[in-house]
């Protein structure tokens, strides 16, 4: 006989604890709320009630629904309040000591059927199950924050786990509407293994000024579809909570230095920068628990105009290539007003990107988007044309040819030649150091990365790369040109991968690798991440469209470059590519395309 739960117990109210009794009490299943103080659970109370107030303000709950929620909810303070209830869940900080007292006491506490789950993120669910003389009644269930959001939930079972347990939690996840995975006790789970490497990869970003936060987080944002970006994200999560995690995930997950937390998270935790809970961090929020960012002294100052920031006049833009990329960035300048000089290798590959803009440019005017004379006019404001000298007057050029280094550098001397000067000369690579194609010429000021993401008409992201050698005149320009084009460009150092494919595709790298080591499927990976991270594709997925052997050849470089061993490629992924399972394009890929 399966078990009711009609009573349930959480013990800690913080960050997790108050949105899971929410949980709970949303779904009509009474709940004991415990916390160690008075003054704690009042906090708790205070977050709870927050939390369906906003959701009673959007529309999302009924006042009445609220009302009979908050009711089914009885506050207490001590874990003697929980002799009748039929589970409990944990959400205390992540310390194994404290969680083994906890249980211990639970233990004693507890009717003898009660199920004891832990919420932890990366402590060993088995070593806080053998502090009771129940653990085959232990077991993990891991919401994500914020807990009355996001849909997953990571069931975790031990070893003596039994499997009635994990059957009855399974069904009570799905009876409160989540989407449980069930996994088996390993530092991080899944999501949190594939998540933190990440978050702690974008703090050593912030503290090596390699990149700005509001950047960093725009890029993911922008770059990848991310609901938000990994520094808000840290605020979110606690940046107390993030370093144990981090820390255990260390410990215990084989000591992947990609783990160990980067110093800057310990410092703003001992000074109380704790995030959105303590209402500082990354960012400043309006007051303690609010998610309300207000500005502060790192907040970016927008001069009214461009030119303030020593941005030149750009009126004229030279495009050079033929390529997808290409294509679409010409039809970027020439629809936001620019006049361009589209140069390619001949009049026959002229017209074939001619066509290509043509038709993009039409399918705008057939969803309603453009008007057919914006549309000639954005045709008319493009000269074709197969020689470099064309460019002898433009403002900017803007480089996208094959991702070759002697190719580029033999343009951009070329170009050196040709163009007047003050021009900003612009390469959109995407993994080669810019400033090798900057030294190409006697100008290496005027050279800067812009690296425009597929499709460029629709993606709303540039990275805007400044090499030791890019004047600030020209960053500024290149950061107006961007705005100018109705797109964020964010600015970073030269170094491979730039900020977004330098946090991907380790993340990508290392799905494949928890996919070859068995511990998951492809299925309930990409689960993970959508429901438990509210990723728009999950890593699987994304591989198959990005392709694998471009995934690949990029995490390969970000290796080359940054010898962390932990960015080696995973085999899985060298074999996938080996055997021509390149993905979408090749039909199979990590999933079979062709029976779809
Ligand atoms: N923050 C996240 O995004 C997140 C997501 C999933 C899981 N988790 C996990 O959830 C757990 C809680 O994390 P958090 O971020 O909510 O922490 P938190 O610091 O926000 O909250 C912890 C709460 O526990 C209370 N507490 C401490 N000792 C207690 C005791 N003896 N009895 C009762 N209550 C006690 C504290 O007063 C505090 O309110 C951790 O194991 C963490 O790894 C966190």
């Amino acid at each position: 006989m399966a078990r009711e739960f009609t009573r349930v117990g959480v013990v800690g109210l913080g960050t997790m604890g108050a949105g899971i009794v929410e949980v709970f009490a949303r779904n009509g299943i009474d709940v004991v709320a415990v916390e160690i103080s008075e003054a704690a659970l009042e906090r708790g109370r205070v977050t709870m009630t927050g939390s369906t107030d906003r959701a009673v303000a959007k529309g999302k709950l009924a006042e009445a629904d609220r009302d009979a929620l908050l009711a089914r909810v009885d506050f207490q303070v001590g874990l003697d309040a929980l002799h009748s209830v039929d589970l409990v869940v944990e959400a205390v900080p992540e310390h194994l000591d404290l969680k083994q007292r906890i249980f211990a006491e639970l233990d004693k506490v507890c009717k003898p059927e009660t199920i004891l789950a832990t919420n932890t993120s990366s402590l060993s669910v088995t070593e806080i199950s053998v502090a009771t003389t129940r653990p085959n009644q232990v077991i993990g269930i891991h919401f994500f924050n914020p807990a009355p959001v996001m849909k997953l939930v990571e069931v975790v079972r031990t070893v003596v786990t039994s499997p009635d347990v994990v059957a009855d939690v399974e069904a009570l996840c799905e009876r409160l509407g989540k989407v449980d995975v069930t996994i088996s006790d390993r530092a991080g789970f899944i999501a949190n293994a594939l998540l933190f490497g990440y978050l702690n990869h974008a703090v050593s970003m912030v503290e090596a000024r390699y990149a700005t936060r509001e950047d960093i987080d725009a890029a993911m944002k922008l770059g990848c579809g991310l609901p938000m970006g990994p520094l808000a994200l840290m605020d979110l999560i606690g940046l107390d909570t993030a370093y144990e995690i981090l820390d255990t995930m260390y410990r215990r997950g084989g000591r992947d230095r990609r783990h160990a937390p980067v110093p800057l998270i310990k410092q703003m935790v001992t000074a109380g920068l704790l995030g959105r809970k303590s209402g500082r961090g990354f960012y400043t929020y309006e007051r303690p628990g609010s998610p309300v960012v207000v500005p502060d002294d790192q907040t970016p100052v927008t001069s009214q105009s461009a030119l303030a920031d020593g941005a030149r006049g750009i009126a004229k833009v030279g495009v050079v290539g033929s390529g997808t990329m290409a294509t679409g960035i010409i039809e970027v300048f020439a629809k936001a007003g620019y006049e361009v000089v589209s140069v390619t290798r001949g009049a026959e590959k002229s017209a074939k990107v001619f066509e290509a803009v043509k038709t993009s440019l039409n399918k705008g005017v057939v969803r309603g988007k453009l008007s057919e004379v914006d549309r000639d006019a954005a045709l008319g404001r493009i000269n074709w044309s197969a020689t470099l000298e064309h460019l002898a007057d433009v403002d900017l050029v803007v480089e996208a040819v094959v991702e070759e280094l002697s190719v580029k550098k033999a343009l951009f001397a070329s170009l050196d030649e040709i163009c007047k000067p003050g021009v900003v000369l612009a390469t959109t690579t995407s993994s080669l150091p810019v400033i090798d194609v900057a030294m190409a010429t006697q100008r290496p000021a005027d050279v800067v990365g812009l690296h425009f993401f597929n499709p460029a008409p629709i993606m709303p992201l540039v990275e805007v790369v400044q090499t030791i050698r890019t004047s600030a005149e020209t960053t500024a320009t290149a950061k107006a040109v961007c705005a100018a084009l109705g797109k964020t460009g964010v600015i970073c150092g030269d170094r491979s991968g730039f900020i977004v494919n330098a946090l991907l595709f380790p993340y990508l790298n290392d799905a494949v690798k928890m996919l070859e080591a068995s511990y998951s499927t492809a299925d309930d990976i990409d689960y993970a991440m959508k429901l438990g991270c509210g990723y728009p594709m999950g890593p699987f997925e994304l591989l198959d469209v990005v392709g694998l052997d471009v995934s690949l050849a990029i995490q390969r470089e970000l290796y080359l470059e940054l010898r962390e061993p932990g960015f080696a490629p995973a085999p899985l992924l060298e074999h996938l590519v080996t055997a021509g399972y390149l993905g979408r394009k090749s039909g199979r890929g990590f999933r079979d395309h062709t029976r779809r």
